[in-house]
Parts: structure tokens; sequence; C-alpha cells
């Protein structure tokens, strides 16, 4: 792109919610323009993410509105990512085996079960299994596992999903542009007029609708005047990948770690949580933390190759849920926010987002995530 481009909707960011909009908008007949300042995946927390679609096991970290949000899209994931194969001819490595959350010791015990009891009261359903009945379905288990809760939670690749909305968003007749950093946005009439800087040149965009879908990096972009800017942090991830035989089918984890294996025999292991801003350096204590938590519960992983050490950045608002909708009551959205959700959420997303955008239409499902509720804070 170079000069003025018009288009009916701007996204700015292409990671996983912003591809998945993108695609959807594009597929509603929206002319669309998906800016990416880096190259796709670079800098993506879905980039590093293991991709675990997980209502049940991370109940106990959430708000229930946000329960009952990741149900939903954990609903919708299987028929989203037969759709995008459909679209793209690529599969996101959606993966239905289930999860084991097991224990190692009885402090993990009284975990699993204060756990299964957020799961009860939000209508979640788990099975306890002894450790015997999770060796049968994981033999490869330490011997030293002492009991177990099975969810149907799943898994996708996010990598793959990810190359799928590329074509997507491509097959349906959107542009995704790669190394396009938003540099300005204002109201410009009935639409907005956003500064796009590339590597050598720089161009306008003007769009009837944009989208702030830039993860951790969502509140960079300067906005017009009067409006609240959203209350962002990045909460660093650090993520293990090894390879070689696969030793479990199931995603497995402990509260100290989780174990994510793909079809291809890569094992994503993962994750911290840290408050270093953007400090990107894979450091040497946390990827030690994550490989001696994850052998005291697969011990095989020993035999494996180490292939990579990767960061991510959560993108984290005040109260930690996702932030979807108008931020001026007109045509500037977000769609960001989702901190330790985003590979689960980034369909249901962009398909209620996209309602709201084409239709005028909020489902309750997103009503809480408004991101007005920064506003009202500001001006109390
Ligand atoms: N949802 C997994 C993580 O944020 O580490």
């Amino acid at each position: 792109m170079t000069g003025r481009a018009v288009v009916d909707v701007c996204v700015v960011g292409g990671g996983i919610v912003g591809l998945a909009l993108g695609r959807e908008l594009a597929l509603r007949g929206r002319s669309v323009l998906v800016l990416e300042s880096r190259r796709v995946g670079e800098r993506s927390a879905a980039n590093v993410a293991a991709g675990m679609l997980a209502p049940a096991s991370e109940v106990d970290l959430s708000d229930s509105r946000l329960t009952e949000f990741a149900l939903a899209a954990h609903a919708m994931y299987p028929e989203w990512c037969a759709a995008l194969a459909r679209e793209s001819g690529l599969d996101a490595g959606f993966d239905p085996t289930g999860t084991l959350i097991v224990a190692l010791h009885h402090d993990h015990l009284a975990l699993l079960e204060r756990l299964n009891e957020f799961q009860r009261e939000r209508g979640l359903t788990a099975e306890r299994l002894s450790a015997a009945s999770a060796r049968e379905l994981e033999p490869c288990l330490a011997p030293g596992v002492i009991g177990a809760l099975r969810t149907d939670d799943t898994q996708v690749d996010p990598r793959r999903a990810m190359r799928a909305l590329v074509a997507a968003i491509a097959a349906a007749g959107g542009v995704l542009e790669d190394g396009a950093e938003v540099s300005a946005l204002v109201r410009d009439g009935d639409t907005y007029a956003l500064t796009v800087r590339h590597r050598e040149s720089e161009a306008t965009v003007h769009a009837s609708q944009v989208v702030l879908a830039g993860g951790a990096w969502s509140a960079r972009v300067a906005l017009p005047a009067g409006l609240p800017s959203l209350p962002m942090r990045p909460v660093k991830g650090q993520v293990v990948r090894v390879r070689g035989e696969r030793l479990i089918g199931h995603v497995v984890r402990t509260p100290d770690v989780y174990l994510v294996p793909r079809a291809d025999g890569e094992l994503v292991i993962g994750a911290t949580m840290e408050e270093m801003g953007f400090d990107a350096r894979s450091t040497a204590g946390m990827v030690e933390h994550l490989l001696r938590e994850a052998q005291r519960v697969l011990p095989g992983i020993a035999e494996l190759e180490l292939t990579e050490c990767g960061v991510g950045f959560r993108p984290a608002l005040r109260d930690h849920l996702p932030a979807i909708g108008s931020l001026d009551g007109a045509g500037l959205f977000v769609a960001t926010g989702h901190f330790r959700n985003g590979v689960e959420l980034a369909p249901i997303t962009a398909q209620l987002l996209a309602d709201v955008m084409c239709e005028g239409r909020t489902d309750p499902l997103i009503a809480p995530f408004t991101p007005a509720r920064f506003a009202t804070v500001a001006s109390a």
C-alpha cells in the first residue's frame, strides 16, 4: 500500500484476535485491511502460546462472566476450525483428546479438590481419577502421581491457526500487511485517518471503522483527544518447546506447569507469569523451573530434544478481563486484553464484535467487557 487507501474496516494488529476478526469481517463482505507492525506472529502472544482451550482447568482464575464467555468460545471451536480448514486448506491442529490435571503431592490434591468445587459451582464437569486410572490413560506419567481430574478441555495449535487465518483472510478478499506501524489515528469527518509507516514509506488509510487489536501493544496507538486510554500491561510468559517421542496424548497439567502435546511430536511446556514489562529474555532460572516441574510429572522428557525457549506478552487490563466494543461510541473499536485466554477467545470475540460492527447488535456475552468501564473509572 502506498499513498492513500480507503477501506470499510482497518484492524490494527495481526495477532490471533486481529486475524480472526479480519477473516470474520471479510467473510461478511467488508473491505478489510489488517495492519501488523512486525511480521505476522513475530511478537504475537499466540505465537508462543500452547493453545489450551481450558474453561474448566482455569476456572478458579476467572470471573464467572469470563467462564460463560469461555464456555461459549469452547463450544464453537471445533466448527470454527473446520470452517477455517475449508476456507484456507490448512488444518489448525484442533485436538479434542482432553486434559488431565494431576497431583504430585497432598498440597496439589487439596488444590485439585478446590478446583473441582469451583467447577461444580459453575456447572462444569470433571471426572475424579485415581492415580492408577490416570496412568491407564497416560502410562508415561511419573510414579509419583497420586490423583487427577479429567476435563474436556481441548487444544489447538496457535501457529497453525494463525497460518490458516492468514490464508482465509486472503481467500475472503481481505488484505493483510505486515511491517506496517500505525503512528497516528484521528477522526476525519465520517471516517478515521490512520498514518501508517512502512519500512521506507508512509501512507494514509481512511476507514469507516477501526479496531485496535494489538494485544499488549494495543494502548500504544495515540487515540483521538478525549478518549480513555486502556490500563494495559504485558504479563510475560516463558514457554519451552521440546520434541521427540510422543509421551502423552492428553494435555497434562499440575498446579505448577502444563504440558501440551502436538501430533507431530512437539511438546509445549509452560508457562511463567512475570511482571517484567516487555523484557523479552528467556532466563535460565525460569527455563530450569519449567523443565524441572515438567520432569516431575513426565520424566521421559529428559530424553527429548530442546528446540525452543520462547517469551510471550499476555495483554492484561487492570481487571484481567478483555475489552471488546466501541471506545468512542462510534466507529473506533477495541478487541484486546484477553490476558491468558486470547487463543480460546479469538473466534468468539471476532464473531460477536463483528455482530456489533456490522449489525449494531451486542450479545449479552460481551456486554460485561465493554471498554466503557474504563471511561467511567477515569471520569469518576
Ligand atoms: N492460558 C495459559 C497461559 O496464559 O499461560
